[in-house]
């Protein structure tokens, strides 16, 4: 028991809006301006005071283990929680009993994005005596969200709904959520919810039916839920925004090359007979020649460009574009992936896709 306020990561679930990426690879780990977007969550907790951090993992648990280690490097101490199913929030707190130990806690969705982090919230929480705490936001299609109805004239919870039909409301349900101890009362007793889940929109109505506080707050800055291919690139767009440009002594550009706006050149990369327009991360080892990397593309570690442009875009690891027509714009591109224009007849377009790849063609 004690009152330090834990962490608790959601990792787990299964990525099925971002395949075929996650076929291979957790959804937590794809790479907002090169980094996996699980890094900014735990930041997120570190930044507001928060040293003992949950992991709520699946079947990619691996993965994130080896991309996250003991924490050290982040500045907390991760423990890892198996979660046999992704069974919903609700049935990830519950594993997570033992972790929490009676502790109060912020639990954030691992595929989560918030500019202005959770540290104010998190302050308010440890000063109040609220039972729980969410963060809302307005959002043009709240059906695909948990849903709340705030009173406006007291400005309390009224009432909590996860993806309803009719939404009665816009207030969208961000992915941070605080709890004190009392949520486990709640959640030992849901039942799943249509969708098969133990929904934490659930707990949180029951804890109001019980004459508990649920106190919301308005998300300052952006947010993004990064669950679909168009948010991710929404999510790099909106953190390459305030992008620091940096530049590694090591990395090379050529007289013949212009380099604009806020640039990342990371260790290693080469620029040759090529302008690249800001914001733009290129990763360690990337080359490029004779093309156009325009605003809010990451080209991830060992991509080669050539005779190609490209913007606003998300380039995985070792991808290799090649002398590709047109303009390539708004493209998720996976790890080895090769666009290359193909110069012997037949004159044709060659594809070798994995599952559930979208190929748009001029
Ligand atoms: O993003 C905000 C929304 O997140 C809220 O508005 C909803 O009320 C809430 O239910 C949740 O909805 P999603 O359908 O977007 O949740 P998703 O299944 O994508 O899971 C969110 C994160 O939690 C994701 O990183 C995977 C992880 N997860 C999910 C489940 C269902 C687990 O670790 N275990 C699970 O059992």
């Amino acid at each position: 028991m004690g009152d330090t306020l834990r962490g608790l990561v959601l990792a787990g679930g299964t990525g099925s809006r971002l395949r075929p990426l996650t076929y291979t690879r957790s959804k937590q780990l794809l790479p907002v301006a090169n980094r996996p977007i699980l890094f900014y969550a735990i930041e997120a907790l570190v930044a507001a005071g928060i040293t003992e951090v949950g992991v709520v993992v699946g079947d990619t648990a691996r993965e994130i283990e080896a991309a996250l280690g003991s924490g050290s490097q982040l500045g907390c101490r991760i423990t890892y929680i198996p979660q046999a199913a992704p069974l919903g929030l609700a049935h990830a707190v519950a594993v997570s009993a033992p972790f929490l130990d009676g502790h109060p806690f912020l639990m954030y969705l691992g595929d989560n994005l918030l500019k202005g982090g959770v540290s104010d919230f998190a302050r308010r929480f440890r000063e109040a005596d609220w039972d729980a705490g969410i963060l809302l936001t307005a959002v043009p299609h709240p059906e695909h969200f948990g849903v709340a109805v705030v009173d406006d004239r007291t400005g309390g919870v009224v009432r909590l709904v996860e993806k309803p039909a009719v939404p009665p409301s816009n207030l969208a349900l961000v992915g941070v959520y605080l709890f004190r101890p009392v949520i486990f009362d709640v959640v030992h007793g849901l039942q799943p919810s249509a969708r098969g889940e133990l929904e934490i929109t659930d707990a949180l109505q029951q804890l109001l039916d019980r004459g508990r506080t649920v106190h919301a707050e308005r998300v300052q800055g952006w947010w993004k839920d990064t669950g679909k291919p168009e948010d991710l690139l929404e999510a790099n767009r909106l953190v390459l925004e305030d992008l620091s440009p940096q530049r590694a002594a090591s990395a090379q550009v050529d007289d013949e090359s212009q380099v604009s706006g806020r640039v990342v050149l990371s260790d290693g990369v080469v620029v040759r007979r090529s302008t690249l327009r800001g914001p733009v991360v290129l990763g360690p080892g990337t080359v490029v020649q004779d093309s156009f990397i325009g605003p809010f593309t990451s080209l991830g570690s060992g991509v080669r460009v050539s005779h190609t442009e490209i913007e606003n875009s998300i380039v995985l690891a070792d991808a290799v574009l090649d002398d590709v027509p047109g303009r390539i714009d708004g493209s998720l591109l996976g790890q080895g992936t090769r666009v290359t224009r193909r110069r012997t007849a037949p004159h044709a377009i060659t594809l070798v896709t994995g599952d559930h790849c979208l190929v748009e063609v001029l």
